[in-house]
């Protein structure tokens, strides 16, 4: 283990190589995020000292193996759950010293969550289910995106778990690409969990999370030789 490194080479990246569509405003930061599940014995770390700055308007991928912890992770950001130590800021004020109804805010606005497909629940507003379930049950692509941006006008964050998870390729791609409309239209600040390492390298930067940390995976990625960050612009 090596949270020190990690936390290091991320922020490298933050400072250095951010695209330049990027204020380098960061608007969500997880530090020394850890998460342990059981008790006494039993135990077992999810997340063994997380640090991570989103910077306003990046889209960052997060790509690690199942069971890696990237719902857990992306639960802690949007403060569904808590973490068993360390703190979520938002626009650099901590979440969790916030009083329920600000709490309640922050989930409710601040943040648009896209679930793994399998977590979508039948009785989710249409605030919970964005653009992307909507278009998973057949909802016309311009209804799903008008649908979407009435939610996202107040949403500035998007964490999206694995939102192309059980799609074949040609939708994977369209949704991802809806998902990047949204992302740019609305200047949102993103971390995407995906396996699609082909979609993930057209995001700002990829993280990979191993043995609980978070650890750089690449930064910079090109596109058909073309600089992503002016290819998107
Ligand atoms: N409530 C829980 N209690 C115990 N273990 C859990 C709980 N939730 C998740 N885990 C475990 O945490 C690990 C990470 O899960 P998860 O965050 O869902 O990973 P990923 O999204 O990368 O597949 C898995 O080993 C999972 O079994
Ligand atoms: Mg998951």
């Amino acid at each position: 283990m090596n949270d020190g490194k990690a936390a290091t080479m991320l922020t490298d990246a933050q400072e250095g190589r951010t695209n330049g569509r990027t204020s380098g405003r960061v608007v969500l930061e997880a530090r020394e995020l850890r998460k342990v599940y059981g008790s006494g014995g039993a135990q077992l770390t999810i997340l063994a000292g997380v640090n991570l700055q989103l910077a306003e308007g990046e889209m960052v991928a997060i790509v690690a193996p199942s069971g890696a912890g990237k719902s857990t992770l992306l639960h802690l950001l949007a403060a569904l759950d808590t973490p068993t130590s360390g703190t979520v800021y938002f626009d650099a004020k901590p979440i969790d010293g916030r009083a329920d109804a600000a709490l309640a805010e922050f989930r409710n606005r601040a943040v648009g969550f896209v679930w793994q497909r399998h977590h979508l629940l039948p009785d989710f507003t249409a605030a919970e289910n964005v653009a992307l379930p909507l278009l998973l049950r057949g909802t016309p692509l311009g209804q799903a995106l008008e649908t979407a941006r009435g939610w996202l006008k107040e949403a500035a964050v998007l964490l999206a778990d694995e939102p192309t998870g059980d799609l074949d390729e040609q939708n994977a791609v369209a949704v991802f690409e809806l998902i990047e409309r949204l992302h740019r239209t609305h200047r949102l600040t993103s971390l995407i969990a995906t396996h699609n390492a082909a979609l993930a390298g057209r995001c700002d930067r990829v993280v990979g999370l191993e043995q609980g940390v978070l650890k750089l995976r690449s930064v910079g990625l090109t596109k058909g030789g073309t600089a992503l960050g002016g290819e998107k612009s």
